[in-house]
């Protein structure tokens, strides 16, 4: 395994590239004539770039706009305003049939693995359409190509024909990682892939995506809301609050010189393992939930739950600037010294040893990984790559 390394990209080789995105969804009245009586803004105004081979994290709390961020950076929705470049190329406007060439070029891992996969599809199938949707005839042939993909990322080809419902959670995230890799695209989406996984699982599924991004340069947009799991694989972390990223930098400034003061909050609620210097450390409470996004705060959206906010946060807000090189951050007053919430940024916590990733099911794959408490929520869509991915239906793509 590599070292995840913080490296300078120069501008204007971005794999995806999002300027000023606004997402708004609108808010109808019910009745016989809806009427549209507001906007949910879930992403108000985001801009970052995601260079080749690299690992963007996209952390904050569950509602704050990563999903969103993320489906519309893929051309999944239609953004409000602002500007989609994938590898140069703006695809703001670009039609359906005009983004075909590019859909190889992208693709999406979801959270959850049971609902993310169709269960009448052999996992043969769901591997294996992307290969059918974009028209693309390996050498070798499609069911070959299908079944190196599934020994690379841990999974025995035997069980080609088997069906999603015979394999455990962690595996099933392999199958959906199989099936995002398989035209070797030069980015992709990860929204919340481990989040639904047990830790250890959470470790090897990790593993897994350093590897492949290791052997393929692929660049991940990792969204989670957890600051300890994004830390593990990201080159440069964005942490969003309602709608807009509030600091961006490389990994080890925002683990060990957090400057916004969301940043400091969240990793105060990190604990380390050392006790001693966990006692040490101190907790910084939030007041209040995350507010709507129908209604934001004026000013900066923060300032109601902020414990430095002044008077001009309320009406003021902040723009997104480079306080040092390669640190961004949105607040009239970032903290620099030390508040006793910052990590201690050591060896990455938790990853488990490659030879772990070789766990294939030889026998039955529910009794082996050990994840299969997991539970299948039923009535949800199914997102493998024929209902959502690559045919997400009318509306999603013109
Ligand atoms: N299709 C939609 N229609 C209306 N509101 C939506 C839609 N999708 C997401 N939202 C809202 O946008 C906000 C951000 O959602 P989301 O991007 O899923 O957040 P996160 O992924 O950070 O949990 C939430 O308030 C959510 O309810
Ligand atoms: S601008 Fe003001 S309210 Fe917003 S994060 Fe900074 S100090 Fe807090
Ligand atoms: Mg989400």
């Amino acid at each position: 395994m590599s070292e995840i390394a913080n490296e300078s990209h120069t501008a204007g080789d971005a794999v995806l590239r999002v300027t000023d995105l606004q997402m708004h969804f609108p808010v109808r009245s019910k009745g016989l004539f809806p009427k549209t009586i507001g906007q949910v803004k879930a992403v108000d105004g985001v801009s970052f770039d995601v260079q080749p081979g690299e690992t963007l994290g996209l952390v904050g709390e569950s509602g704050c706009g990563k999903s969103t961020t993320g489906r519309t950076a893929l051309r999944l929705l239609e953004p409000t305003s602002g500007k989609v470049e994938m590898d140069g190329i703006d695809v703001t406007r670009m039609s359906a049939k005009d983004m075909v060439p590019l859909r190889r070029k992208a693709a999406m891992i979801f959270q959850d693995p049971y609902n993310a996969l169709n269960p009448r599809h052999t996992v043969g199938a769901i591997i294996g359409a992307p290969f059918a949707v974009q028209g693309v005839e390996p050498a070798g042939g499609v069911r070959a190509a299908v079944r190196e993909l599934m020994d690379r990322v841990g999974l025995n080809p035997e069980h080609y024909n088997r069906y999603p419902a015979e394999f455990s959670g962690g595996q099933r995230q392999r199958i959906g990682i199989a099936r995002a890799v398989a035209l070797r695209p030069h980015f992709i989406v990860c929204d919340e892939p481990v989040s639904a996984l047990d830790v250890s699982i959470q470790a090897q599924v990790i593993n897994l995506l350093r590897d492949l991004q290791d052997e393929f340069g692929i660049a991940y947009l990792f969204v989670a809301h957890d600051l300890a799991v994004v830390r593990q694989i990201s080159h440069r972390v964005a942490v969003m609050y309602l709608g807009h990223v509030m600091e961006l930098t490389s990994r080890e400034e925002l683990y060990s010189r957090p400057l916004h003061p969301y940043t400091h909050a969240l990793l105060s609620a990190i604990p380390v393992p050392d006790p001693r210097a966990q006692k040490n450390r101190e907790h910084i409470m939030l007041s209040g939930d995350l507010p709507s996004p129908v209604n934001p705060p004026s000013g900066c959206v923060f300032h109601t739950r902020c414990f430095v906010a002044q008077d001009i946060c309320k009406v003021d807000k902040p723009v997104i600037r480079e306080f040092e090189p390669g640190h961004q951050v949105a607040c009239h007053f970032p903290i620099t010294e030390y508040l006793g919430s910052t990590l201690i940024v050591g060896p990455d916590p938790g990853l488990t040893p490659e030879s772990d990733l070789e766990g294939r099911q030889d026998g039955d794959p529910m009794e082996q990984a050990g994840d299969s408490d997991l539970i299948h929520e039923p009535g949800t869509n199914y997102t493998d790559g024929t209902d959502s991915l690559i045919d997400p239906g009318p509306g999603l793509w013109r």
